[in-house]
Protein backbone atom coordinates (compact mmCIF):
# COMPACT_ATOMS: atom_id res chain seq x y z
CA UNK A 1 0.00 0.00 0.00
CA UNK A 2 3.02 2.22 1.12
CA UNK A 3 4.49 1.28 -2.25
CA UNK A 4 1.55 2.40 -4.43
CA UNK A 5 1.32 5.91 -2.35
CA UNK A 6 4.86 6.53 -3.28
CA UNK A 7 4.92 5.49 -7.30
CA UNK A 8 1.40 7.81 -7.26
CA UNK A 9 3.17 10.66 -5.07
CA UNK A 10 5.96 10.15 -8.05
CA UNK A 11 3.80 10.47 -10.50
CA UNK A 12 2.06 13.44 -9.19
CA UNK A 13 5.67 15.01 -8.90
CA UNK A 14 6.60 14.51 -12.57
CA UNK A 15 2.86 16.05 -13.65
CA UNK A 16 3.60 19.51 -11.84
CA UNK A 17 6.99 19.45 -13.43
CA UNK A 18 5.53 19.63 -16.89
CA UNK A 19 2.28 21.32 -15.63
CA UNK A 20 4.78 24.29 -15.13
CA UNK A 21 6.01 24.66 -18.27
CA UNK A 22 9.06 27.13 -18.92
CA UNK A 23 8.66 28.21 -14.85
CA UNK A 24 6.83 30.67 -13.21
CA UNK A 25 8.72 33.72 -14.09
CA UNK A 26 8.34 32.58 -18.14
CA UNK A 27 4.41 32.01 -17.22
CA UNK A 28 4.10 35.45 -15.57
CA UNK A 29 5.54 37.13 -18.34
CA UNK A 30 3.42 35.23 -21.46
CA UNK A 31 0.09 35.91 -19.07
CA UNK A 32 1.51 39.54 -19.04
CA UNK A 33 0.82 39.64 -23.04
CA UNK A 34 -2.32 39.02 -22.51
CA UNK A 35 -1.83 35.40 -24.24
CA UNK A 36 -3.40 32.35 -22.11
CA UNK A 37 -1.04 29.62 -21.32
CA UNK A 38 -0.88 26.24 -23.81
CA UNK A 39 -2.60 24.22 -21.30
CA UNK A 40 -5.54 27.42 -21.30
CA UNK A 41 -5.68 27.26 -24.69
CA UNK A 42 -6.68 23.80 -25.03
CA UNK A 43 -9.15 24.13 -21.78
CA UNK A 44 -11.24 26.76 -24.11
CA UNK A 45 -10.56 24.48 -27.28
CA UNK A 46 -12.25 21.47 -26.37
CA UNK A 47 -15.48 20.36 -24.54
CA UNK A 48 -14.39 20.39 -20.35
CA UNK A 49 -12.74 17.41 -18.99
CA UNK A 50 -12.45 16.02 -22.64
CA UNK A 51 -8.67 16.67 -23.25
CA UNK A 52 -6.66 13.44 -22.85
CA UNK A 53 -2.60 14.20 -23.08
CA UNK A 54 -0.21 12.08 -24.57
CA UNK A 55 3.47 12.19 -24.30
CA UNK A 56 3.77 14.57 -21.28
CA UNK A 57 6.98 13.20 -19.82
CA UNK A 58 8.97 13.35 -23.59
CA UNK A 59 11.74 15.35 -23.37
CA UNK A 60 14.10 16.69 -26.05
CA UNK A 61 17.79 14.73 -26.62
CA UNK A 62 20.12 17.73 -27.42
CA UNK A 63 23.54 17.81 -25.48
CA UNK A 64 24.58 21.17 -27.36
CA UNK A 65 25.36 24.57 -25.72
CA UNK A 66 24.59 23.04 -22.31
CA UNK A 67 21.01 21.83 -23.30
CA UNK A 68 21.19 18.23 -21.54
CA UNK A 69 20.91 20.34 -18.33
CA UNK A 70 17.88 22.04 -19.25
CA UNK A 71 15.16 19.28 -20.11
CA UNK A 72 11.36 20.28 -19.53
CA UNK A 73 8.88 17.53 -19.65
CA UNK A 74 6.49 17.83 -22.85
CA UNK A 75 9.32 19.44 -24.78
CA UNK A 76 7.18 22.67 -25.49
CA UNK A 77 4.26 21.08 -26.69
CA UNK A 78 1.28 19.46 -25.64
CA UNK A 79 -0.39 17.31 -27.77
CA UNK A 80 -3.30 14.80 -27.54
CA UNK A 81 -6.55 14.13 -28.56
CA UNK A 82 -10.71 15.78 -27.10
CA UNK A 83 -13.75 16.57 -28.04
CA UNK A 84 -15.24 19.46 -29.50
CA UNK A 85 -19.22 19.75 -29.61
CA UNK A 86 -19.18 15.59 -28.84
CA UNK A 87 -16.64 14.87 -31.67
CA UNK A 88 -13.66 13.74 -31.27
CA UNK A 89 -10.46 15.95 -32.18
CA UNK A 90 -6.50 15.82 -32.16
CA UNK A 91 -4.58 18.72 -31.03
CA UNK A 92 -1.20 19.99 -30.24
CA UNK A 93 -0.44 23.48 -28.42
CA UNK A 94 2.95 24.67 -28.50
CA UNK A 95 4.20 26.46 -25.24
CA UNK A 96 6.31 29.25 -25.87
CA UNK A 97 7.58 29.74 -21.73
CA UNK A 98 9.72 26.39 -22.38
CA UNK A 99 12.25 27.11 -25.30
CA UNK A 100 10.44 29.58 -26.95
CA UNK A 101 8.12 26.55 -27.97
CA UNK A 102 10.80 26.14 -30.87
CA UNK A 103 10.42 22.85 -32.40
CA UNK A 104 13.06 20.11 -31.61
CA UNK A 105 13.20 17.00 -33.05
CA UNK A 106 11.35 15.53 -30.17
CA UNK A 107 8.36 18.54 -30.03
CA UNK A 108 8.42 16.92 -33.78
CA UNK A 109 8.01 13.68 -33.50
CA UNK A 110 4.84 14.43 -30.45
CA UNK A 111 3.35 16.04 -33.52
CA UNK A 112 3.91 13.50 -36.24
CA UNK A 113 1.72 10.97 -33.49
CA UNK A 114 -1.39 13.27 -33.34
CA UNK A 115 -0.98 13.70 -36.66
CA UNK A 116 -0.81 9.85 -37.74
CA UNK A 117 -3.79 9.15 -35.30
CA UNK A 118 -6.11 11.85 -36.79
CA UNK A 119 -5.13 10.68 -40.12
CA UNK A 120 -5.84 6.94 -39.01
CA UNK A 121 -8.83 7.95 -37.55
CA UNK A 122 -10.28 10.10 -40.10
CA UNK A 123 -10.73 13.25 -37.52
CA UNK A 124 -9.65 16.85 -37.82
CA UNK A 125 -6.47 18.01 -36.30
CA UNK A 126 -6.09 21.44 -34.86
CA UNK A 127 -2.21 22.72 -34.42
CA UNK A 128 -2.02 25.86 -31.48
CA UNK A 129 1.00 27.37 -33.00
CA UNK A 130 3.08 29.65 -30.80
CA UNK A 131 6.82 28.80 -31.70
CA UNK A 132 10.24 30.83 -32.35
CA UNK A 133 11.29 28.03 -35.27
CA UNK A 134 13.74 25.77 -35.19
CA UNK A 135 15.22 24.83 -32.09
CA UNK A 136 18.25 26.48 -32.68
CA UNK A 137 20.52 24.54 -30.78
CA UNK A 138 19.54 21.80 -32.37
CA UNK A 139 19.74 22.48 -35.88
CA UNK A 140 19.31 20.46 -38.88
CA UNK A 141 17.85 17.51 -36.51
CA UNK A 142 14.91 20.54 -36.14
CA UNK A 143 14.71 20.93 -39.70
CA UNK A 144 14.27 17.40 -40.60
CA UNK A 145 11.08 17.58 -38.05
CA UNK A 146 9.72 20.31 -39.47
CA UNK A 147 9.83 18.81 -42.71
CA UNK A 148 8.00 15.22 -41.31
CA UNK A 149 5.29 17.58 -40.24
CA UNK A 150 5.18 19.28 -43.66
CA UNK A 151 4.67 16.01 -45.07
CA UNK A 152 2.14 14.23 -43.12
CA UNK A 153 0.41 17.85 -43.79
CA UNK A 154 0.26 17.36 -47.56
CA UNK A 155 -0.28 13.70 -47.22
CA UNK A 156 -3.55 14.76 -44.84
CA UNK A 157 -4.44 17.69 -47.21
CA UNK A 158 -7.94 16.53 -48.89
CA UNK A 159 -8.64 13.77 -46.14
CA UNK A 160 -9.23 15.60 -42.82
CA UNK A 161 -9.92 18.72 -42.15
CA UNK A 162 -6.90 20.50 -40.62
CA UNK A 163 -6.72 23.72 -38.86
CA UNK A 164 -4.35 26.31 -37.50
CA UNK A 165 -4.27 29.15 -34.73
CA UNK A 166 -1.09 31.39 -34.61
CA UNK A 167 -1.21 32.01 -30.81
CA UNK A 168 2.25 34.27 -30.63
CA UNK A 169 5.30 34.68 -32.69
CA UNK A 170 5.44 31.97 -35.83
CA UNK A 171 8.92 32.66 -37.50
CA UNK A 172 10.78 30.88 -39.83
CA UNK A 173 9.96 27.28 -40.13
CA UNK A 174 6.70 27.92 -37.90
CA UNK A 175 4.27 29.33 -40.48
CA UNK A 176 4.86 26.55 -43.22
CA UNK A 177 2.39 23.50 -41.49
CA UNK A 178 -0.09 26.08 -41.28
CA UNK A 179 0.26 27.27 -44.65
CA UNK A 180 -0.32 23.89 -45.65
CA UNK A 181 -3.36 23.55 -43.56
CA UNK A 182 -7.14 24.42 -44.39
CA UNK A 183 -7.84 27.45 -42.90
CA UNK A 184 -5.30 29.91 -40.25
CA UNK A 185 -6.51 32.15 -37.40
CA UNK A 186 -4.72 34.63 -36.14
CA UNK A 187 -4.82 36.59 -33.00
CA UNK A 188 -4.64 40.40 -33.38
CA UNK A 189 -1.62 41.91 -31.89
CA UNK A 190 -0.32 39.04 -30.43
CA UNK A 191 0.64 36.88 -33.58
CA UNK A 192 3.14 36.98 -36.16
CA UNK A 193 4.09 35.14 -39.31
CA UNK A 194 6.29 35.87 -41.24
CA UNK A 195 9.41 33.39 -42.95
CA UNK A 196 12.48 35.86 -42.29
CA UNK A 197 11.42 38.91 -39.35
CA UNK A 198 12.33 42.30 -39.32
CA UNK A 199 16.06 42.23 -38.38
CA UNK A 200 16.90 39.72 -41.21
CA UNK A 201 14.95 42.14 -43.71
CA UNK A 202 16.56 44.92 -42.21
CA UNK A 203 19.87 43.29 -43.34
CA UNK A 204 19.07 42.07 -46.63
CA UNK A 205 16.78 44.81 -48.29
CA UNK A 206 17.01 47.77 -45.69
CA UNK A 207 13.15 47.85 -45.84
CA UNK A 208 12.80 48.53 -41.93
CA UNK A 209 9.60 47.25 -40.79
CA UNK A 210 7.67 46.79 -37.71
CA UNK A 211 7.05 42.85 -37.10
CA UNK A 212 2.95 43.97 -36.87
CA UNK A 213 3.32 45.51 -40.15
CA UNK A 214 4.99 42.64 -41.77
CA UNK A 215 3.10 39.36 -40.40
CA UNK A 216 0.41 40.85 -38.13
CA UNK A 217 -3.30 39.45 -38.01
CA UNK A 218 -4.22 42.51 -39.67
CA UNK A 219 -1.53 42.65 -42.32
CA UNK A 220 -2.33 38.49 -43.27
CA UNK A 221 -6.31 39.16 -42.69
CA UNK A 222 -6.12 42.24 -45.28
CA UNK A 223 -2.96 42.09 -47.57
CA UNK A 224 -1.78 39.03 -48.29
CA UNK A 225 -4.30 36.70 -47.51
CA UNK A 226 -2.54 34.22 -45.90
CA UNK A 227 -5.03 34.10 -42.57
CA UNK A 228 -8.70 33.21 -42.77
CA UNK A 229 -10.06 34.73 -39.46
CA UNK A 230 -8.65 37.81 -37.11
CA UNK A 231 -9.75 37.09 -33.67
CA UNK A 232 -9.86 39.57 -30.81
CA UNK A 233 -7.83 37.56 -27.92
CA UNK A 234 -6.92 34.03 -28.00
CA UNK A 235 -10.49 32.63 -26.31
CA UNK A 236 -12.36 34.50 -29.10
CA UNK A 237 -9.37 32.67 -31.12
CA UNK A 238 -10.80 29.63 -29.65
CA UNK A 239 -14.47 30.09 -29.46
CA UNK A 240 -14.28 30.40 -33.70
CA UNK A 241 -12.68 26.79 -34.08
CA UNK A 242 -14.92 25.65 -32.46
CA UNK A 243 -17.98 27.25 -34.59
CA UNK A 244 -15.80 26.67 -37.99
CA UNK A 245 -15.59 22.96 -36.66
CA UNK A 246 -19.39 22.35 -36.49
CA UNK A 247 -19.49 22.97 -40.37
CA UNK A 248 -17.60 20.47 -41.13
CA UNK A 249 -17.47 16.87 -41.80
CA UNK A 250 -15.10 14.69 -39.28
CA UNK A 251 -13.22 13.21 -42.49
CA UNK A 252 -13.49 13.05 -46.46
CA UNK A 253 -16.17 9.98 -46.33
CA UNK A 254 -18.81 11.43 -43.71
CA UNK A 255 -21.45 13.72 -44.77
CA UNK A 256 -20.92 17.49 -42.75
CA UNK A 257 -23.13 17.46 -39.97
CA UNK A 258 -26.74 18.62 -40.02
CA UNK A 259 -27.66 20.96 -36.85
CA UNK A 260 -31.16 21.23 -36.09
CA UNK A 261 -32.80 24.34 -36.91
CA UNK A 262 -35.97 26.17 -35.94
CA UNK A 263 -36.18 28.22 -39.09
CA UNK A 264 -38.72 27.03 -41.53
CA UNK A 265 -37.68 25.28 -44.69
CA UNK A 266 -40.56 27.00 -46.66
CA UNK A 267 -39.82 30.80 -45.43
CA UNK A 268 -40.87 33.46 -47.75
CA UNK A 269 -38.49 36.16 -47.68
CA UNK A 270 -40.62 39.23 -49.16
CA UNK A 271 -37.89 42.06 -48.80
CA UNK A 272 -35.61 40.18 -50.78
CA UNK A 273 -37.54 41.40 -54.06
CA UNK A 274 -36.36 44.77 -53.24
CA UNK A 275 -32.96 44.65 -52.60
CA UNK A 276 -31.47 44.35 -56.11
CA UNK A 277 -31.24 48.27 -56.98
CA UNK A 278 -33.87 49.41 -60.13
CA UNK A 279 -30.28 51.06 -62.03
CA UNK A 280 -27.85 48.17 -62.79
CA UNK A 281 -24.73 50.49 -62.11
CA UNK A 282 -26.01 50.93 -58.45
CA UNK A 283 -24.07 48.52 -55.66
CA UNK A 284 -25.87 46.51 -52.72
CA UNK A 285 -24.53 44.05 -50.16
CA UNK A 286 -24.82 41.05 -51.54
CA UNK A 287 -24.43 39.48 -47.60
CA UNK A 288 -27.71 41.38 -47.09
CA UNK A 289 -29.31 38.17 -49.45
CA UNK A 290 -27.26 35.23 -47.31
CA UNK A 291 -28.21 36.43 -44.17
CA UNK A 292 -31.93 36.80 -45.26
CA UNK A 293 -31.33 33.41 -46.82
CA UNK A 294 -29.56 30.77 -44.74
CA UNK A 295 -30.55 29.49 -40.91
CA UNK A 296 -31.03 31.43 -38.64
CA UNK A 297 -29.44 34.04 -40.38
CA UNK A 298 -26.21 33.21 -39.84
CA UNK A 299 -23.09 33.16 -42.07
CA UNK A 300 -19.60 32.11 -40.73
CA UNK A 301 -17.80 34.54 -43.22
CA UNK A 302 -13.91 33.61 -44.09
CA UNK A 303 -11.25 35.88 -45.59
CA UNK A 304 -13.67 38.88 -44.33
CA UNK A 305 -11.19 41.77 -45.04
CA UNK A 306 -9.22 40.18 -48.16
CA UNK A 307 -10.42 40.65 -51.49
CA UNK A 308 -13.92 41.75 -50.22
CA UNK A 309 -15.01 42.05 -53.99
CA UNK A 310 -16.12 38.10 -53.37
CA UNK A 311 -17.61 36.39 -50.29
CA UNK A 312 -16.96 33.11 -48.95
CA UNK A 313 -18.16 31.31 -46.22
CA UNK A 314 -20.20 28.66 -44.19
CA UNK A 315 -23.75 28.90 -43.33
CA UNK A 316 -26.66 25.86 -43.27
CA UNK A 317 -30.07 25.37 -45.13
CA UNK A 318 -32.42 23.32 -43.53
CA UNK A 319 -29.27 22.33 -40.84
CA UNK A 320 -27.54 21.04 -43.75
CA UNK A 321 -24.08 23.28 -44.18
CA UNK A 322 -23.06 24.49 -47.25
CA UNK A 323 -19.88 26.68 -48.39
CA UNK A 324 -21.54 30.07 -49.96
CA UNK A 325 -19.66 32.05 -52.77
CA UNK A 326 -20.73 35.52 -53.56
CA UNK A 327 -19.92 38.28 -56.06
CA UNK A 328 -19.94 41.19 -54.17
CA UNK A 329 -21.13 44.75 -55.70
CA UNK A 330 -19.78 47.15 -53.05
CA UNK A 331 -16.49 46.16 -53.92
CA UNK A 332 -14.88 46.62 -57.33
CA UNK A 333 -18.53 46.44 -58.77
CA UNK A 334 -17.96 42.77 -57.68
CA UNK A 335 -15.42 42.11 -60.43
CA UNK A 336 -13.30 39.24 -60.29
CA UNK A 337 -9.62 39.74 -60.27
CA UNK A 338 -6.60 37.74 -59.01
CA UNK A 339 -7.01 38.21 -54.94
CA UNK A 340 -10.78 37.16 -55.33
CA UNK A 341 -9.98 34.12 -57.80
CA UNK A 342 -7.31 33.08 -55.65
CA UNK A 343 -9.63 33.70 -52.19
CA UNK A 344 -12.75 31.63 -53.74
CA UNK A 345 -10.72 28.41 -55.69
CA UNK A 346 -9.62 27.39 -52.45
CA UNK A 347 -12.77 27.51 -50.40
CA UNK A 348 -14.22 25.94 -53.55
CA UNK A 349 -11.58 22.92 -53.22
CA UNK A 350 -11.86 22.59 -49.67
CA UNK A 351 -15.73 22.29 -50.02
CA UNK A 352 -15.54 19.93 -52.98
CA UNK A 353 -12.90 17.96 -50.62
CA UNK A 354 -14.80 17.42 -47.41
CA UNK A 355 -18.38 16.86 -49.61
CA UNK A 356 -19.91 20.20 -48.49
CA UNK A 357 -22.77 21.51 -51.10
CA UNK A 358 -21.88 24.53 -52.68
CA UNK A 359 -24.13 27.86 -52.87
CA UNK A 360 -23.27 30.78 -55.39
CA UNK A 361 -24.89 33.93 -55.83
CA UNK A 362 -23.65 35.60 -58.84
CA UNK A 363 -23.49 39.74 -59.74
CA UNK A 364 -20.08 39.88 -61.42
CA UNK A 365 -19.43 42.39 -64.34
CA UNK A 366 -16.58 40.29 -65.69
CA UNK A 367 -12.81 40.66 -64.87
CA UNK A 368 -10.48 43.63 -63.65
CA UNK A 369 -9.57 44.80 -66.20
CA UNK A 370 -5.81 46.41 -66.70
CA UNK A 371 -2.05 46.14 -67.31
CA UNK A 372 -1.15 44.99 -63.77
CA UNK A 373 -4.21 42.35 -63.63
CA UNK A 374 -2.58 40.79 -67.03
CA UNK A 375 1.38 41.39 -65.91
CA UNK A 376 0.40 39.79 -62.52
CA UNK A 377 -1.00 36.61 -64.19
CA UNK A 378 -5.10 37.11 -64.04
CA UNK A 379 -4.95 34.45 -66.84
CA UNK A 380 -3.39 32.00 -64.62
CA UNK A 381 -5.52 33.08 -61.43
CA UNK A 382 -8.93 33.36 -63.01
CA UNK A 383 -8.07 29.72 -64.04
CA UNK A 384 -7.46 29.01 -60.59
CA UNK A 385 -11.65 29.32 -59.64
CA UNK A 386 -12.81 28.10 -63.05
CA UNK A 387 -10.57 24.95 -62.52
CA UNK A 388 -11.96 24.10 -58.94
CA UNK A 389 -15.85 25.27 -60.19
CA UNK A 390 -14.81 22.64 -63.13
CA UNK A 391 -13.66 19.58 -61.08
CA UNK A 392 -15.76 20.18 -57.94
CA UNK A 393 -18.35 17.28 -57.78
CA UNK A 394 -20.41 18.05 -55.00
CA UNK A 395 -23.80 19.55 -55.36
CA UNK A 396 -23.82 23.04 -56.71
CA UNK A 397 -26.52 25.65 -56.68
CA UNK A 398 -26.36 29.13 -58.78
CA UNK A 399 -28.23 31.65 -58.24
CA UNK A 400 -28.07 34.66 -60.42
CA UNK A 401 -29.22 37.82 -59.16
CA UNK A 402 -28.01 40.43 -61.49
CA UNK A 403 -24.94 40.55 -63.88
CA UNK A 404 -23.66 37.35 -65.29
CA UNK A 405 -21.00 38.85 -68.12
CA UNK A 406 -18.55 37.24 -70.42
CA UNK A 407 -15.79 34.63 -69.18
CA UNK A 408 -16.74 35.41 -65.19
CA UNK A 409 -20.46 33.92 -66.05
CA UNK A 410 -18.75 30.80 -67.46
CA UNK A 411 -16.89 30.83 -64.26
CA UNK A 412 -19.10 30.91 -61.44
CA UNK A 413 -21.11 27.96 -60.97
CA UNK A 414 -22.32 27.91 -64.41
CA UNK A 415 -24.57 24.79 -66.03
CA UNK A 416 -21.97 24.65 -68.95
CA UNK A 417 -19.19 23.31 -65.95
CA UNK A 418 -21.73 21.18 -64.39
CA UNK A 419 -23.89 23.38 -62.04
CA UNK A 420 -26.88 21.24 -60.94
CA UNK A 421 -29.57 23.66 -60.81
CA UNK A 422 -28.75 27.48 -61.97
CA UNK A 423 -31.44 30.08 -60.88
CA UNK A 424 -31.63 33.29 -62.22
CA UNK A 425 -33.78 36.28 -60.71
CA UNK A 426 -36.08 38.18 -63.62
CA UNK A 427 -33.43 41.14 -62.86
CA UNK A 428 -30.53 38.60 -64.17
CA UNK A 429 -28.76 40.15 -66.92
CA UNK A 430 -26.74 37.30 -68.55
CA UNK A 431 -24.90 38.28 -71.63
CA UNK A 432 -21.59 38.56 -73.17
CA UNK A 433 -21.11 41.88 -71.57
CA UNK A 434 -23.13 45.12 -70.83
CA UNK A 435 -24.77 46.96 -73.13
CA UNK A 436 -22.87 50.20 -73.21
CA UNK A 437 -19.34 48.13 -74.28
CA UNK A 438 -21.28 45.63 -76.63
CA UNK A 439 -22.94 48.88 -78.60
CA UNK A 440 -19.49 50.75 -78.70
CA UNK A 441 -17.84 47.67 -80.51
CA UNK A 442 -20.48 45.92 -82.35
CA UNK A 443 -21.96 49.51 -84.20
CA UNK A 444 -19.40 51.14 -84.08
CA UNK A 445 -20.11 52.36 -87.93
CA UNK A 446 -23.31 52.86 -87.22
CA UNK A 447 -23.30 55.38 -84.46
CA UNK A 448 -20.31 57.53 -86.30
CA UNK A 449 -22.36 57.33 -89.43
CA UNK A 450 -25.16 58.69 -87.52
CA UNK A 451 -26.43 62.26 -87.47
CA UNK A 452 -27.09 62.74 -83.69
CA UNK A 453 -24.94 60.25 -82.52
CA UNK A 454 -25.41 59.97 -78.84
CA UNK A 455 -29.40 59.61 -79.56
CA UNK A 456 -28.27 56.80 -82.20
CA UNK A 457 -26.34 54.45 -79.24
CA UNK A 458 -28.73 55.18 -76.55
CA UNK A 459 -31.20 53.74 -78.94
CA UNK A 460 -29.12 50.72 -79.99
CA UNK A 461 -28.29 50.51 -75.77
CA UNK A 462 -31.57 49.83 -75.37
CA UNK A 463 -32.59 47.52 -77.90
CA UNK A 464 -29.26 45.36 -76.92
CA UNK A 465 -30.26 45.44 -73.28
CA UNK A 466 -34.17 44.20 -73.80
CA UNK A 467 -32.97 41.60 -76.15
CA UNK A 468 -29.84 40.40 -74.37
CA UNK A 469 -30.19 41.39 -70.55
CA UNK A 470 -32.56 39.18 -69.21
CA UNK A 471 -32.87 35.82 -67.46
CA UNK A 472 -34.95 34.26 -70.29
CA UNK A 473 -32.30 33.94 -73.46
CA UNK A 474 -30.15 31.55 -70.96
CA UNK A 475 -33.59 29.98 -69.69
CA UNK A 476 -35.18 29.42 -73.45
CA UNK A 477 -31.60 27.27 -73.57
CA UNK A 478 -31.89 25.33 -70.62
CA UNK A 479 -28.84 27.25 -68.99
CA UNK A 480 -31.04 28.64 -66.45
CA UNK A 481 -33.45 26.27 -65.02
CA UNK A 482 -35.94 28.57 -63.32
CA UNK A 483 -36.23 32.00 -63.20
CA UNK A 484 -37.10 33.02 -59.77
CA UNK A 485 -38.97 35.34 -57.76
CA UNK A 486 -35.78 36.58 -54.94
CA UNK A 487 -38.62 36.08 -52.30
CA UNK A 488 -38.46 32.54 -52.43
CA UNK A 489 -34.50 31.60 -52.55
CA UNK A 490 -34.18 30.01 -49.49
CA UNK A 491 -37.15 27.73 -50.36
CA UNK A 492 -35.96 27.02 -53.64
CA UNK A 493 -32.20 26.59 -52.53
CA UNK A 494 -33.24 23.83 -49.73
CA UNK A 495 -35.56 22.43 -52.37
CA UNK A 496 -32.33 21.76 -54.66
CA UNK A 497 -30.16 20.61 -51.53
CA UNK A 498 -32.61 18.17 -50.79
CA UNK A 499 -33.47 17.08 -54.50
CA UNK A 500 -29.84 16.64 -54.90
CA UNK A 501 -28.66 14.97 -51.31
CA UNK A 502 -28.07 11.63 -53.18
CA UNK A 503 -25.79 13.55 -55.59
CA UNK A 504 -23.12 10.72 -57.27
CA UNK A 505 -20.42 12.69 -60.05
CA UNK A 506 -16.68 11.62 -60.18
CA UNK A 507 -13.90 12.79 -62.47
CA UNK A 508 -11.97 9.93 -64.43
CA UNK A 509 -9.19 8.18 -62.02
CA UNK A 510 -6.02 10.44 -62.51
CA UNK A 511 -2.90 10.90 -59.82
CA UNK A 512 -3.86 14.10 -59.72
CA UNK A 513 -5.29 17.25 -61.68
CA UNK A 514 -2.48 20.01 -62.71
CA UNK A 515 -4.82 22.83 -61.51
CA UNK A 516 -2.95 26.28 -63.01
CA UNK A 517 -0.83 27.36 -59.72
C1 LIG B 1 15.56 27.99 -29.30
C2 LIG B 1 14.36 29.83 -28.76
C3 LIG B 1 14.01 30.03 -30.10
C4 LIG B 1 14.51 29.10 -31.05
C5 LIG B 1 13.11 31.58 -28.96
N1 LIG B 1 13.78 30.82 -28.08
N2 LIG B 1 13.24 31.13 -30.20
N3 LIG B 1 15.13 28.82 -28.36
N4 LIG B 1 15.28 28.11 -30.59
N5 LIG B 1 14.20 29.23 -32.33
C6 LIG B 1 13.87 30.99 -26.65
C7 LIG B 1 14.67 32.22 -26.26
O1 LIG B 1 16.05 31.88 -26.17
C8 LIG B 1 14.11 32.52 -24.88
O2 LIG B 1 14.67 31.62 -23.94
C9 LIG B 1 12.65 32.15 -25.03
O3 LIG B 1 12.59 31.26 -26.13
C10 LIG B 1 11.75 33.33 -25.32
O4 LIG B 1 12.33 34.06 -26.37
P1 LIG B 1 12.47 35.66 -26.33
O5 LIG B 1 13.36 36.02 -27.44
O6 LIG B 1 12.81 36.11 -24.96
O7 LIG B 1 10.96 36.08 -26.64
P2 LIG B 1 10.44 37.35 -27.42
O8 LIG B 1 11.18 38.57 -27.04
O9 LIG B 1 8.95 37.32 -27.24
O10 LIG B 1 10.77 37.05 -28.97
C11 LIG B 1 10.17 35.94 -29.62
C12 LIG B 1 10.86 35.70 -30.99
C13 LIG B 1 12.40 35.62 -30.77
C14 LIG B 1 10.51 36.87 -31.93
C15 LIG B 1 10.28 34.43 -31.57
O11 LIG B 1 12.65 34.69 -29.71
C16 LIG B 1 13.10 35.14 -31.99
O12 LIG B 1 13.42 35.95 -32.88
N6 LIG B 1 13.46 33.85 -32.01
C17 LIG B 1 14.24 33.30 -33.12
C18 LIG B 1 13.41 33.20 -34.37
C19 LIG B 1 14.15 32.47 -35.45
O13 LIG B 1 15.02 33.07 -36.13
N7 LIG B 1 13.92 31.13 -35.51
C20 LIG B 1 14.68 30.26 -36.36
C21 LIG B 1 14.04 30.35 -37.70
S1 LIG B 1 14.84 29.35 -38.83
P3 LIG B 1 14.81 31.98 -22.40
O14 LIG B 1 15.54 30.83 -21.84
O15 LIG B 1 15.55 33.27 -22.33
O16 LIG B 1 13.42 32.09 -21.89
C22 LIG B 1 13.76 28.15 -39.06
C23 LIG B 1 14.16 27.26 -40.17
C24 LIG B 1 13.14 26.20 -40.43
O17 LIG B 1 12.77 28.00 -38.43
C25 LIG B 1 12.90 26.10 -41.88
C26 LIG B 1 12.03 24.93 -42.20
C27 LIG B 1 11.40 25.10 -43.54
Amino acid sequence: MEHIEQKLQDLDTRNELAFAGGGEDRVKKHKGEKRLTARERLDVLLDPGSFVELDRFVTHRCDNFGMGQTKIPGDGVITGYGRINGKTVYVYSQDFTVFGGSMSRTQANKILKIQDLALKNGRPIIGLNDSGGARIQEGVEALGGYADIFLQNTIASGVVPQISAIMGPCAGGAVYSPSLTDFIFMVKDTSYMFVTGPDVIKSVTHEEVTKEELGGANTHNQKSGVAHFAADDDKHCLLLIRELLNFLPANNIDDPPVLPTDDPPDRIEESLNYIIPDSSKKPYDIKEIIQKTVDEGYFLEIQQHYAQNIVIGFARFNGRSVGIVANQPQFLAGCLNIEASIKAARFVRFCDAFNIPLVTFVDVPGFLPGTDQEWNGIITHGAKLLYAYCEATVPKITIVTRKAYGGAYDVMSSKHIRGDINLAYPTAEIAVMGAEGAVNIIFRKEINDAEDKDAERQRLINDYETRFNNPYVAAELGYIDEVIEPAMTRKRIIDSLEMLKNKKDKNPPKKHGNIPL
